[in-house]
């Protein structure tokens, strides 16, 4: 899905140039699962499970960005991470995040956020997981009325800011935007940002296939 609008910057090129990965990754069997309402009990704790792994490492090494380079400071990052929305899902599941594995998807995500050599490497993986809350409200509504909810209990992953939504993500635009990112910076971050979408494709795979 797309919309009318062209915004500039670093967040025009993370746009335009990862369209095609987008298209890819929202077409996947999982995802029409998730936007038709029809996933399985055990695909949908197994896809929240391993985000889970994802999450917890690339917050973790985003909060060692914010440490070690000021301009991200203006991000806000930690008022948009989404571990703790990850933790109370898997709860109301009872699934046991001690016992999950990373499937190979995730594992090749945790290397990328391991050995992101720069902030800017890292912000294009982040970028990917942080835009996907747009589509993911979408899903929230086709679970919640699949499955007859009445509250967001399972789903707080999903729709983690409600109608905050919209104003969070053109602030986060223009607070990326602002950033002065060099052209090789902004070249890493959209390589970053395109394997991010390869590896959350290759990882939706497997978990529909498993
Ligand atoms: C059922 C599957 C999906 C649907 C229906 C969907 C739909 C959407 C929609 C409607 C937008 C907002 C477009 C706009 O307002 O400009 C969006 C943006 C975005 N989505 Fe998805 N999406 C899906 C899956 C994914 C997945 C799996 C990812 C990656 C994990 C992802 C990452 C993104 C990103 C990064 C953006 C921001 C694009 C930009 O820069 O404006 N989406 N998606």
């Amino acid at each position: 899905m797309t919309t009318a609008t062209a915004p500039t910057g670093i967040m025009g090129r993370l746009k335009s140039e990862t369209a095609p990965q987008h298209a890819e990754a929202e077409s996947k069997p999982l995802e029409a699962a998730l936007i038709g309402g029809s996933i399985n009990h055990d695909q949908y704790k197994k896809y929240l499970e391993q985000r889970w792994i994802v999450h917890r490492a690339l917050e973790a090494a985003a909060d060692r960005a914010l440490a070690q380079d000021n301009r991200l400071a203006g991000l806000g990052l930690p008022g948009l991470y989404q571990t703790d929305n990850l933790v109370a899902d898997l709860e109301f599941l009872e699934a046991d995040t001690r016992a999950i594995q990373p499937m190979k998807g995730a594992a090749a995500l945790l290397e990328r956020i391991q050995s992101a050599e720069s902030p800017a490497v890292l912000m294009g993986i982040y970028y990917v997981f942080e835009g996907s809350k747009n589509g993911a409200r979408f899903i929230a509504k086709a679970l919640s009325k699949a499955w007859g909810k009445s509250d967001l209990s399972g789903l707080r992953y999903l729709d983690p800011h409600g109608e905050a939504q919209r104003g969070l993500w053109m602030k986060f635009r223009e607070d990326m935007n602002a950033i002065d990112w060099s052209h090789s910076e902004q070249d890493a971050m959209v390589e970053a940002a395109k394997d991010t979408f390869r590896a959350i494709s290759a990882l939706d795979d497997e978990i529909h296939e498993g």
